[in-house]
């Protein structure tokens, strides 16, 4: 078996992922047409050859820009219906998803229109088998009032969704700043999550874990920091990784160079996710190939990061138990050819 055939065989859960980050340049010109919004580009190709960012914010300017053309609950049907196919296809069993309701309240989408939309992709999954969840995050470059508008307005929606976290322009804008909300969210039982230590330093990851997040997206620069990588060593904080973006917007210059086997090393309990798949150039599988092939890693590690993925989900005990029998049963059946 080659490694690529054992990657994609692999029984995974994909955790970092945004849907609007999921919206290919096809989707994106076909719902332009269907909504009668100017793209500014005049093929498939010119989009994604304008995809070649130099750090966060010159993605996001993007990212917000492509969002534009989601406007009816369809439009975030089609586009959650249709990560979640190809997430399936690359043997992803269970997916917690973010969605960003204010990228599109500013534009007047009312956040009804937003989660009806994505809730009914995730229920049709769900009819095929797949497990989900739905995560609702904060533009951290917005004041924290108007997350706590969103954290109210979304209440009615709240057992759609398993947990809040926190995205968007991450330098100047420290997880601190959410604390009020972050609070409140916890009193309504959500579980929290945030982007910190992207591009911004070990500091925030340590603000991040003071608001009560128990799991932490990217977390690269807490390598910057020992005593932080011990403590999310000791505490079993898991981290969502990210290598393409990583590579795509700068935060590492090469994969080479890339932290995610020295976390392993040094105990921390990572996972591989694809964060913006339609912008960074791969989807779950394409990231776990790339560490494989920069960092060298063997199929135990491949199986570590998976079994990680599993139990760094938002699963339940039981169902939990049954992902990870899955991907024993899967380690197993390599072991003997
Ligand atoms: N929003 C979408 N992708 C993001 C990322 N990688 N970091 C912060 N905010 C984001
Ligand atoms: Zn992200």
């Amino acid at each position: 078996m080659t490694e690529r055939a054992f990657v994609e065989g692999l029984p995974k859960a994909e955790l970092h992922l945004h849907l609007e980050g999921t919206l290919e340049p096809e989707l994106m010109f076909e719902l332009a047409r269907k909504r009668g919004v100017r793209l500014g580009y005049g093929s498939v190709e010119e989009v994604r050859r304008a995809y070649r960012f130099k750090n966060l914010q010159d993605f996001l300017n993007l990212y917000y820009k492509g969002v534009e053309v989601l406007r009816e609950k369809e439009d975030f049907h089609d586009l959650t219906l249709s990560y979640l196919e190809k997430a399936r296809s690359q043997n992803v069993l269970h997916a917690e998803v973010f969605f960003d309701p204010q990228a599109h309240a500013r534009r007047g989408v009312k956040f009804e229109t937003v989660i009806e939309g994505i809730h009914s992709a995730l229920l049709e999954a769900e009819g095929r088998g797949m497990s989900t969840g739905l995560i609702m995050c904060f533009l951290r470059d917005l004041p924290q009032e108007e997350a706590a508008r969103t954290l109210e307005e979304a209440l009615p929606y709240r057992d759609l969704m398993v947990g809040v976290g926190l995205d968007s322009a991450e330098v100047g804008h420290p997880p601190s700043k959410f604390r009020r909300v972050f609070e409140r969210a916890r009193e309504e039982g959500f579980l929290l999550v945030a982007h910190a230590g992207e591009e911004g330093p070990p500091e925030y990851v340590r603000e991040a874990l003071e608001l009560g997040v128990i799991r932490i997206d990217h977390g690269n620069r807490a390598m910057e920091d020992p005593a932080l990588v011990e403590e999310l060593a000791r505490r079993g904080i898991p981290l969502t990784l990210c290598p393409l973006s990583n590579l795509r917007l700068g935060v590492v210059r090469d994969l080479k160079e890339h932290p995610l086997r020295e976390m392993m090393v040094r105990g921390m309990k990572v996972t591989v996710n694809s964060d913006d798949p339609a912008y960074f150039g791969g989807y779950v599988n394409e990231n776990y190939l790339a560490v494989r092939e920069a960092l060298g890693l063997g199929r135990r590690e491949l199986v570590t990061l998976a079994r990680n993925s599993f139990e760094a989900s938002f699963l339940g005990r039981r169902e939990k138990e049954e992902r990870l029998k899955e991907l024993e049963r899967y380690e197993r059946s390599f072991q003997r050819s």
